[in-house]
Formats: C-alpha cells, structure tokens, sequence
C-alpha cells in the first residue's frame, strides 16, 4: 500500500529526462529499472493505455459508486446517531446551540463578527437594516499552517489584534469607544451550556492548537479581547452552520437546514426541546425552538460501521492528526478529496501503470493535490482537456496523455460524486427526522465545495430524488446567505435582545 509524506519519495539519483531507460533506488535501496515510452512510439504501435485506464476506471468506479439502497440504509442509521446525541451527552456529539427559535427579519443595529474559519480569518462589522437587509464591512487574513498548529493562547490573541486594528484603522472607532456586541464563528465542535461559551471537544480540519481542546473557548478569546483592549463585547460563540442556517432563514424564511460543504463539512437544523432530552433540566416548554449544530462531521467515526470506506479513506484518516475521528467529513469535506485523488494515482504510480519513467516525487507529497484541481479538471471543455495538461505539467512536472487525461476527468467525477451523494445522506436524515418531505423545505448551503466545485448542487438534488423519489424535489439547495458574518450579527442581535427582555437570561 502506498505509504504518504515526504519520506517515499525516491532517492532521485538518476538523470532528469523524462525519456528513455534506466534504474534508481528507492528509500529502502531497492533498483527500480525503468523504461520510458517516446511520442514515436505512441503513434508506431498499438496503443494499450486506453484499455488500461479504461479498466482501472472501472474498479474506482466499484469503490466509489454510492448505490441508492446503501444512501438509504446510511440515511437511518444517520438519523438513530442524531436521536443518540440529543438524547444524551457522551460519546455521540451533536450540539443544542442556545440560538432560540428563528430570527423575525427585524433585527437591526451594528455587530462585529469574527470567523476563524477553515483557512482564513475574517473580521466584519454588519449592519443590519431589517426586513432582511445588511451591509458588510470586512478584512481577511490568510491562516497560515503554522498558526494552525501554534499554542492556542497565540491563536487567539492574532484574532484580537486582527479585530482590534480592524475596530481602529477601519472603522476609525478610537480605544474609548463602547463595546460593540460580536458574535464569534468558531467552526469546531465545542459543546455548549450556554451561548458565549463552549468547550472545545477537539480541533477538526487540520488543526491542533495546543491547550484549547476541553478548554471554554468563550473564555479564551474573552481573554484575549481584554489583553488587547478590544472594544468588542463577546456576545454569542456560534458554528458556521448555525450562522447560515439564520443568516438564510432571515432572507428566505422556507429554510429549514443549513449545510457546510468546505474545507469541512456539517449541518444544523431547528429542533423543538421536548426532542433534546439532553437539556431537559432547562425545563423549556416542548415546543420551544432551539438550533441544532449536527456536527455531522463526525457521524461513524471510531468502529466505521456504515460508511463505504476504501482503503484510500483509511490511508487518510491513519495519517492524519485525529485518528478515528471525523469518519464522514474525510470522505466528503473539501480538504481531503484532492488527497483521495492523488492517493489513486500514487497507487497507479507504484503499480507501474501511469507516468512510468517520469519523475513522480512532487505527486508523491502527501497533499500536494488540492481539491481545487479536481474541480477544474471537470469543468474543462476543451477536447484536449488543456487544463489537466497544465496541472500535471505545471505544478507536478509530468506528462500526461489524452487517455490519462480522461481518466481523471471520470476519477474525479467519481470522488466529487461520491462526495455529494454521502452529504445528501445527511440532509435526507434530518429531512426524514423533521418530515420535512411533505412540504418541502429550503436547504442553505456554503462552502468552496458547493459554491465552486462544477455540478455539486445538481448531484446532490440527484442523490435526495434517488433516496427520496420524484418527493426529493420539494427538497432544494440554495446558495446560502454569509453566516459567519450576517448570521453570526442575528444571531448576536437575537442574544442581546433576549437578554434585555431577561428571556433565558441565564444562558
Ligand atoms: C467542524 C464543524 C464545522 C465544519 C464546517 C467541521 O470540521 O467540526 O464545526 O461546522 O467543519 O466548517
């Protein structure tokens, strides 16, 4: 099995020519010999790639297909895992949000948010209007992949300099100014008791910033503000689902689910608190509503019993940080399909059946595929499929033929597919759940994944009619409203104005 990381890549002692014969030895000094095919030789013989490809495309295509019986069977046992985590707290996170009930559109007034995403960090000061309407003011910083990994302390002080330069160079507020309310978006699973505050369970995407996870993540950036003098007052500690699931019901009011589909991937939805046993000792009347953050991300995680998991998904979760965990985001979410991509081709690399006699190492780094290449390979539409040309030979240094070519445009049809049919098992399950198929019900959905990558969203409606029948139609995705930024200020907003009419005040 194809090992990952720097340390496979061949001892490249050989010649830099692409062409012709000879040998090198591997890591464990093993001679690889090699032989090279010329363009000469492509047009004087029978040519067997095609076949070839043509064979191994259809043994992904076994792996990776999502039937519409196994979509179903995964849909309940999705729906018995949400049942699980709002019964009790314990192994099976899903997160009741203190956001209660839905916006009423009216909410109006001046909010910083803060977005310490997946990739970048954002600080915005939302305006809004009423009766659906705002206006955003924002910067973003890049994260980089250190200050993913550094004390958690540093992590968050960065965010309250961001945010305190941010309130002083551009919104020219001075350091006297009153505290402005902020709704931070902290997109990890924390578990929540009350709305500012919540313990982060542990760190998802890559990150793994030391003395965060089982700490009050509230807490921390409060800290933080206050080192730093921020005029902020932090007022709500909210998912990105739960920001989009408000931000897209306060402009259209038929949305009942919000879904991520980014660099990770999740979902929340509006429960009534007679179905969340778990903060039954709230004594909240049964029907009072309260927003559900999924954390779908993490569904069949540790004993893999309803997935179809291949061995690239185990390849992947083995290496990564978090072992066992996220088992459903690491098949779907957008960081780690450009991974799953390069994993087959490595494995045809050690095969002997693709790019044999090229230099391969900078395929051979473990992520060096983004998912963003996957996406553009599909949308190409030359003939030539000129823009696989340009990846391979730009960014990894090989060549590549027209039947190679092809083959990736179908293996990544087929990852990007079975991506969006899995995240369909997730909305189906709280379709199901809720009855929302009768009537029919909005879905808002955000993300690189669903925002860029060619032919997501129709997929994923293609999955919820397979699952569903001709009914999965009443089920519509849309491109969601920004909640990390609008839906973290209503939410804000709602917070503050519960607060001062000393509703739920505790919480
Ligand atoms: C996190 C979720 C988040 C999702 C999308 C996952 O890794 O656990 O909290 O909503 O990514 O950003």
């Amino acid at each position: 099995m194809t090992a990952i990381g720097n340390d496979r890549t061949p001892n490249l002692s050989r010649s830099n020519s692409r062409r012709g014969s000879g040998s090198f030895s591997t890591p464990s000094g093993t001679q690889v010999v090699y032989h090279t095919r010329t363009q000469d030789e492509l047009h004087e013989y029978p040519h067997p790639e095609k076949k070839t490809m043509a064979d191994h495309l259809r043994k992904y295509e076994a792996l990776l297909t999502v039937s519409a019986p196994r979509m179903r069977m995964i849909v309940s046992a999705f729906e018995e895992t949400l049942d699980k985590g709002l019964e009790k707290y314990g192994e099976v996170v899903v997160i009741p949000t203190y956001v209660f009930g839905w916006p009423t559109g009216k909410e109006k007034g001046e909010y910083l948010a803060v977005d310490l995403g997946g990739t970048n960090l954002r600080v915005c000061l939302v305006t809004l209007q009423g009766e659906g309407k705002f206006e955003v003011t924002q910067t973003k910083y890049r994260l980089t992949e250190e200050q993913k990994q550094e004390d958690g302390e540093k992590l968050f002080d960065f965010c309250a300099e961001c945010l305190h330069s941010f309130i002083c160079d551009n919104l020219g507020r001075d350091e006297n100014a009153d505290h402005l309310p902020l709704g931070f978006t902290f997109s990890y699973p924390c578990e929540q008791k009350r709305i500012d505050h919540g313990e982060l369970i542990r760190w998802t995407k890559g990150f793994g910033n030391p003395g965060v996870e089982g700490h009050d993540v509230g807490e921390l950036f409060a800290k933080s503000l206050e080192k730093y003098n921020v005029r902020a007052k932090l007022t709500a500690l909210i998912n990105d689902t739960t920001g989009t699931l408000i931000a897209s019901n306060y402009v259209d009011p038929n949305t009942r689910i919000a879904c991520i589909f980014g660099t990770g991937c999740n979902a929340a939805y509006m429960e009534t608190a007679g179905s969340i046993p778990k903060i039954g000792e709230m004594g909240l009347a049964d029907d009072q509503l309260m927003a559900i953050n999924c954390e779908w991300g993490a569904f069949d995680s540790f004993d893999h019993q309803h997935l179809p998991r291949t061995k690239y998904d185990i390849i992947i979760d083995e290496s990564s940080n978090k072992v066992g965990e996220q088992a459903f985001e690491k098949m779907i979410a957008g960081l780690y399909l450009g991974e799953i991509f390069r994993l087959i081709l490595c494995e045809l690399i050690d095969q002997g059946d693709l790019f044999l006699g090229q230099n391969t190492y900078k395929l051979e780094k473990a992520y060096a595929f983004d998912t963003a290449f996957l996406s553009l390979m599909e949308s190409d539409p030359t003939d030539e499929l000129l823009m696989s040309i340009g990846i391979f030979n730009h960014f990894f240094g090989v060549e590549t033929t027209i039947e190679e070519r092809q083959f990736f445009r179908e293996l990544a049809k087929l990852i990007g597919t079975r991506s969006a049919r899995l995240s369909a098992c997730g909305i189906a399950a709280i379709v199901s759940k809720k009855g929302y198929l009768e009537k029919g019900c909005s879905v808002g959905a955000d993300g690189s994944l669903y925002s860029k990558y060619p032919g997501f969203a129709k997929r994923l409606e293609q999955a919820l009619v397979d699952i569903f029948g001709e009914a999965g139609k009443k089920i519509t995705t849309h491109a969601a409203e920004d909640g990390s930024g609008v839906g973290s200020a209503i939410i804000a907003a709602m917070t503050v104005k519960r607060k001062a009419d000393g509703i739920y005040a505790d919480y």
